[in-house]
């Protein structure tokens, strides 16, 4: 069966409450699935149902379809072989990378974003200072917390379904102390740098690599930097504000490799990369910058990629050209790069610096390329990028190469068009081989609770999208803690939740829930085996808002996952998911 006609999805799954919205002609319609058993669908590529959706739910569990259930592969706390530390917190973006040909044996990379400290701007009561004695014995310090953020990596073996983590040197974890170095023009007056962290989502690459990406480094160093690209050394972890937020390029497969932070990629609040690499061409990387009014970037490697047996580590990503976004009413786009010759074509009412008298070029303003690329959404703030509603996860389809994009929220810039405050997926389709200027974009699917008007179920703030081998869209919601469950705009959705949406077959379009998570958590780093019959799948947060809960009638406030006992310390963690 062919796919929905693009246009045709575009128009039905629109949604209510868009003002402005165009939607590009000429955008194709989406490959068509072919070939393989997708872990949820009926039959290759058709996108039909092989599982019984769920209702959204505010239990205090991990719900999943009957014909599903999970184990925990680690949690929080979890002390790893051989004396290599502890599993850390707030487990997010998760890929497995196989051993053996029947993928029965892998490397499990896991990051480990932040940890729950008091924080009442974002609604955090503080669960990880709460918990820390119930689980660890004692008061956490500061030295904990700079060990419960960066990533795990897990050895891990499989039998009879049950995946075990082997006592092997490649168990082991990165910190906010792991010895790094940058790559790229910011940084060049460093050698070494300590550490990784708020690292949210990534990406793999074909040479077998992993990308962290340091997202909300804000809250543990100052933000800000000059325009010579130079910040201050303090905040919380009382680190140099222009170390940190960063795509960071490590080897899941060798401990001895040295992570590289390659600052050609940019320095903002980065969720994750989605790659785009074909033999004999450059490797094109698309990237978002996590903030309200944040902008969309897209990197090209100055190198060409010469296929999965190259020895690209380290370096291909160390030299290209920086590219931010810029969004047409007319569902027309631009990329313009941030280079000392871009023009200036200031937003109005946006963060930057001050423009010298006289200054036309972005280098005009800036002392260098380091410069900007180290302050890069003021940059792209100057040559007049777009504004967009928080973007979080993109990704590029495994079959056409469109590239799909996860606002979780609106704008609030002047004139930006992403104003659904449900979020949105955005479609976009490059002119030409992907290394021009020019794109055209689409709503393609809008969040919301206008459930007549949409079809299939409802979700609000996408952040987390994952492709599955036929082509399926997965979606995974991050309402924040302060609305869920309270908020009357949001508590149709109950708790965060984890959504399919077949590309192809009569259900097209639709979303469908497949998981609903513990209370005040984001499930989060979706990611299979090779096979599809696993589903790793992490848990974060949970009880960040109201804690551990310790009377039944508090429900849906705080939360004992996975214990699910009343008084239990919730401990977030990774689980893996697999078909009874
Ligand atoms: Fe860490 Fe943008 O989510
Ligand atoms: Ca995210
Ligand atoms: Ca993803
Ligand atoms: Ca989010």
């Amino acid at each position: 069966m062919g796919v929905q006609p693009d246009r045709r999805l575009f128009l039905k799954y629109l949604g209510a409450g868009l003002t402005g919205a165009a939607a590009g002609g000429g955008l194709g319609p989406l490959a068509e699935a072919r070939g393989t058993m997708p872990f949820a669908s009926g039959a290759p590529g058709d996108g039909a149902l092989s599982f019984t959706p769920i209702r959204p739910s505010d239990a205090d569990r991990l719900v999943l379809p009957p014909e599903f259930d999970s184990r925990p592969v680690a949690l929080w706390g979890d002390a790893l072989p051989s004396g290599n530390g502890r599993f850390g917190y707030n487990a997010d973006y998760t890929a497995f990378l196989p051993l053996s040909p029947d993928g029965n044996e892998g490397l499990l990379w896991v990051n480990h974003e932040y940890v729950s400290i008091l924080d009442p701007e974002d609604g955090e009561c503080g669960v990880y200072t709460q918990t820390f004695p119930l689980v660890m014995g004692r008061a956490a310090t500061l030295d904990d917390q700079l060990h419960d953020i960066g990533a795990s990596v897990l050895h891990l073996r499989r039998s009879n379904d049950r995946w075990a983590i082997v006592n092997s040197p490649q168990t082991r974890r990165y910190d906010v102390n792991s010895p790094m170095r940058p790559s790229g023009p910011a940084l060049q007056h460093v050698r070494d740098l300590a550490g990784t962290l708020g690292n949210c989502s990534g990406g793999v690459t074909p040479w077998g690599t992993v990308l962290t990406c340091e997202e909300n480094y804000q809250k543990f160093v100052p933000d800000d930097v000059s325009i010579a690209g130079r910040g201050s050394t303090g905040g919380r972890f009382g680190r140099r504000s222009e170390d940190y937020g960063w795509v960071v390029e490590c080897d899941p497969a060798d401990p001895s490799f040295v992570p590289v932070k390659h600052t050609m990629l940019g320095r903002f609040r980065h969720e994750n990369v989605a790659l785009h690499a074909s033999p004999g061409a450059p490797v094109i990387a698309y990237m978002g910058d996590d903030r309200t009014n944040g902008h969309v970037y897209r990197f090209i490697s100055r190198d060409r990629y010469d296929g999965p047996a190259a020895s690209h580590r380290g370096s291909l990503l160390a030299s290209g050209r920086l590219f931010a976004a810029v969004f047409n009413a007319d569902g027309t786009g631009e990329w313009r790069e941030l280079a000392e010759r871009t023009k200036l074509a200031p937003n109005p009412e946006s963060p930057m610096p001050a423009v010298p008298t006289g200054a036309t070029m972005l280098g005009q303003v800036y002392t260098d390329l380091g410069a900007i690329v180290t302050d890069a959404f003021r940059a792209a703030n100057l040559i007049g990028a777009t504004p967009a509603g928080r973007p979080e996860d993109l990704e590029v389809h495994p079959l056409d190469r469109s590239v799909f994009i996860a606002f979780t929220d609106r704008a609030t810039a002047p004139g930006s068009p992403f104003t659904n405050v449900y979020g949105e997926i955005v479609r976009l389709v490059e002119d030409g081989d992907g290394t021009g200027t020019r794109f055209t974009w689409m709503r393609w699917k809008a969040g919301g609770p206008q459930a007549g008007a949409m079809g299939g179920d409802v979700f609000a703030a996408p952040d987390n999208l994952a492709f599955d081998r036929a082509g399926n869209m997965w979606v995974i919601t991050d309402i924040r803690s302060d609305r869920l469950n309270g908020d009357e705009r949001y508590t149709a959705f109950r708790n965060n939740g984890l959504f399919f949406i077949p590309t192809a077959g009569a259900q097209a379009g639709r979303a469908f829930q497949f998981a609903s998570g513990p209370c005040e958590s984001e499930l989060t780093g979706p990611s299979w085996t090779p096979d599809e019959s696993t589903l790793f799948l992490s848990v974060q947060h949970p009880g960040s808002a109201h804690g551990i809960r310790t009377d039944a009638a508090a429900a849906p406030r705080g939360s004992n996952w996975p214990e699910q006992r009343l008084g239990a310390p919730p401990r977030p963690g990774v689980v893996a998911i697999n078909r009874r």
